[in-house]
């Protein structure tokens, strides 16, 4: 079976296309390349011993998403990561997000419909419960007023695509991530991030191999044991899987709605200080930080109950927040070419 993964050379979506190749699936990728490389290709290769097919094309020009649609019919299923999620950038620049993350997923969605026989899975976040009032946060919590214009496209393409699955043929899927961090094992693909990382993990590693001064950490006043914020880390690979799941789910019929949405996360909340004490023990080095104010935005702490993943979808997260950190950490020193440096190698 053949799937479409857009952005399928981005950071969650390479990792997919790795696990849906693991698989046995084919895979076709759409991507502009606006946040993400071509090498990736070769990474993606170099892991699963083939190369998906790729598409350069910008989903937001209609004209080439209806061509591509109609050169390609024999999709199967669509796993669409292709959106901007910069939470700074989108409260400057609201319209570049609604029209990249809005826009392009109206012109799938429009030429989905069309089809018999339509699988969907979605990029949701956990930003779409904002400061939920109780933890760990179940799918039931309600859907908060969004606190930017990034988190609005996620519950504006949340609301999208059960309005058209109620009167097509779309299933669809809705994943809502918590925090993805890591690499491949293999460091053969991870996170690309453009300029100066807004996250947590790629900061810290791009500080302790020497471009970065010093971490700040935002805010050690919050309502929580060491006064640091609190999220749930995920392994990218872990995630990823969750993907291939849910596609399988909706291929053998299983899901009871027509759009069913999952939390996607380990289960376990790690504050700011106990993210950067596990990062020193993995490496074995101090990483230098500082306690600086909250940032705007942020929420006290966001973890997910995983119940529902785990009983219902037949997934639970594998790999510890220590690994997520090392597979980062080593994906950051090739990246930089100094693996010499690598701990796993001393
Ligand atoms: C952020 C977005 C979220 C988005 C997700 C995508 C915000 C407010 N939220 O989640 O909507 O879905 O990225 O990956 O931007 N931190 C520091 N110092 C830093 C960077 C982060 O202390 O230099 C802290 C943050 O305050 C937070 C934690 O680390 O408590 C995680 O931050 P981050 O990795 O940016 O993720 P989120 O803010 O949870």
């Amino acid at each position: 079976m053949k799937i479409l993964v857009t952005g399928g050379l981005g950071f969650i979506g390479s990792h997919t296309v790795v696990e849906l190749q693991n698989e046995g699936f084919d895979v076709v990728v759409i991507d502009n390349l606006s946040n993400s490389s071509i090498e990736v290709l070769q990474g993606i290769e170099n892991i699963t011993a083939k190369k998906p097919e790729f598409e350069n094309i910008d989903l937001r020009d209609k004209k080439s998403v209806q061509d591509f649609f109609k050169k390609c019919s024999d999709i199967s299923g669509v796993i669409h990561f292709a959106a901007s999620k910069a939470v700074g950038e989108s409260v400057e620049n609201p319209l570049l997000y609604y029209e990249n993350n809005i826009n392009t997923l109206v012109y799938l969605l429009q030429e989905l419909q069309q089809k018999e026989e339509a699988h969907f899975i979605f990029s949701s976040s956990c930003t779409v419960y904002g400061q939920a009032s109780a933890m760990p946060i179940t799918e039931n919590a309600p859907v908060q007023s969004a606190m930017s214009p990034y988190g609005n496209t996620k519950q504006i393409g949340e609301e999208i695509i059960t309005d058209v699955a109620k009167v097509s043929s779309v299933n669809a899927v809705l994943l809502r991530y918590f925090n993805p961090i890591g690499a491949h094992p293999s460091v053969e693909i991870g996170e690309l991030p453009l300029g100066v990382p807004q996250n947590l993990v790629p900061f810290i590693t791009q500080t302790a191999i020497g471009l970065r001064k010093e971490l700040s950490v935002f805010g050690d006043d919050y309502p929580t044991p060491d006064g640091t914020a609190i999220r749930d880390y995920i392994h990218v690979v872990d995630l990823a899987k969750a993907h291939v799941l849910a596609l399988q789910r909706l291929f053998e019929k299983k899901n009871t709605e027509k759009v069913e949405t999952f939390n996607v996360g380990t289960g376990k909340g790690s504050s700011v200080l106990e993210v950067i004490t596990a990062f020193e023990k993995v490496t074995s080095q101090k990483l230098a930080h500082k306690i600086v104010g909250r940032r705007e935005g942020d929420v006290v702490e966001a973890y997910a109950d995983t119940q529902k993943a785990n009983t219902v979808l037949g997934w639970k997260a594998q790999s510890s927040l220590e690994e997520a950190l090392e597979s980062a950490w080593r994906w950051e020193q090739k990246v930089r070419g100094k693996m010499a440096v690598c701990p796993k190698q001393n």
